[in-house]
């Protein structure tokens, strides 16, 4: 399998009266072909950088990219006609309909009706075609920005957080967009801040936190790398005194909500309730503890998640 874009060693800083502010420090990243890739992390941790630097609207400071196998930016002239984006607000005429406004963005490549109509209708809009954008929602509008991208049959869509601002019937149209668009033999890469708005969505996932991948690989490789982190979540009436006597047992206990979280196999779930019973602290309930992916995103950015506008 070919892998559809490559970043090696990605260093981006800006320079602003004196102040160098790194944006991309050493960004290693491999998508392969085929489904979807998150491309995940908190607000500035540097995705818009690294798909301007991808896409050649940004000059790297040092590192090698390619997309499609063709070196950014001198070969991207070639790929380019395969890639389908969606960076920063897509420029729309508010005053024309859906369907104008991508006929005119395909006679640019000279594409006809059909496929105008094609998109329309991957992105659910060829009822509302004739409506003005102007008179569009933010979901709609998303949607449309999405048939725009798709309107080249691109073989590759990157969307820098293409669900941003929705609600949640919005963003669910935009998963089921991009599972669509996968399904099809497409490769999708596509940021987000916001972990559960993707995290189902997703094949496979990049963390970035602070201009660095921190973690990446399949969402299962992803937690089995925080793996030794399986345990087991246990409630006692008096979590301050089972949390001591769980530790001075020689376990490594933390409280997580009204119960403990103790970092041992589930296998060793009799072992927990006698050490607990043998202290007259009675287990109300015991259960096997993973961390989410969600956990290990929070863990490693070290922000806390925004919640979604
Ligand atoms: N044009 C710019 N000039 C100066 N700093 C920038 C510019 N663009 C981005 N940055 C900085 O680079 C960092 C990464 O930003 P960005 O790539 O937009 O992150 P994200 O898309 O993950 O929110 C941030 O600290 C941001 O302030
Ligand atoms: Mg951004």
């Amino acid at each position: 399998m070919s892998n559809v874009i490559e970043i090696e060693g990605l260093r981006k800083t800006y320079r602003r009266r004196g102040q160098v502010t790194v944006a991309i420090d050493g960004l290693d990243l491999t998508v392969p072909e085929g489904g979807v890739f998150g491309f995940l992390g908190p607000n500035g941790s540097g995705k818009t950088t690294s798909i301007r630097c991808l896409l050649g609207l940004a000059r790297p400071t040092a590192g090698q990219l390619r997309l499609l196998g063709h070196r950014v930016p001198e070969g991207l002239g070639a790929g380019m006609r395969r890639i389908g984006s969606i960076v920063e607000t897509p420029a729309l005429f508010p005053t024309m309909t859906a369907r104008e406004n991508l006929r005119l963005l395909g006679s640019v490549d000279g594409i006809g009706p059909r496929r105008v109509e094609a998109a329309l209708e991957m992105v659910g809009l060829s009822d509302r075609g004739d409506d003005l954008v102007k008179k569009y929602s933010l979901g709609m509008r998303q949607r449309l920005a999405l048939g725009a991208a798709v309107l080249k049959e691109p073989d590759v869509l990157v969307l820098d957080e293409p669900a941003n601002g929705l609600d949640p019937a919005g963003m669910r149209e935009v998963r089921d967009l991009l599972r669509r668009f996968a399904a099809e033999g497409r490769t999708v890469f596509v940021s987000s801040h916001i972990l559960t708005e993707i995290e189902q969505t997703c094949d496979r996932v990049a963390i970035l936190a602070a201009g660095r991948c921190v973690t990446h690989g399949s969402v299962d490789e992803v937690l089995a790398a925080a793996g030794h982190r399986v345990g087991i979540l246990v409630k006692v009436e008096d979590l301050v005194v089972g949390g001591r006597v769980l530790e001075a047992a020689g376990l490594v206990v933390e409280r997580v909500d009204d119960a403990l979280r103790v970092e041992v196999d589930p296998g060793a779930a009799a072992h927990i309730t006698r050490l607990l019973a043998d202290a007259d602290q009675w287990v109300t309930e015991l259960r096997p503890h993973r961390f989410s992916l969600e956990d290990v995103f929070l863990e490693l950015t070290n922000a806390p998640e925004e919640v979604a506008a």
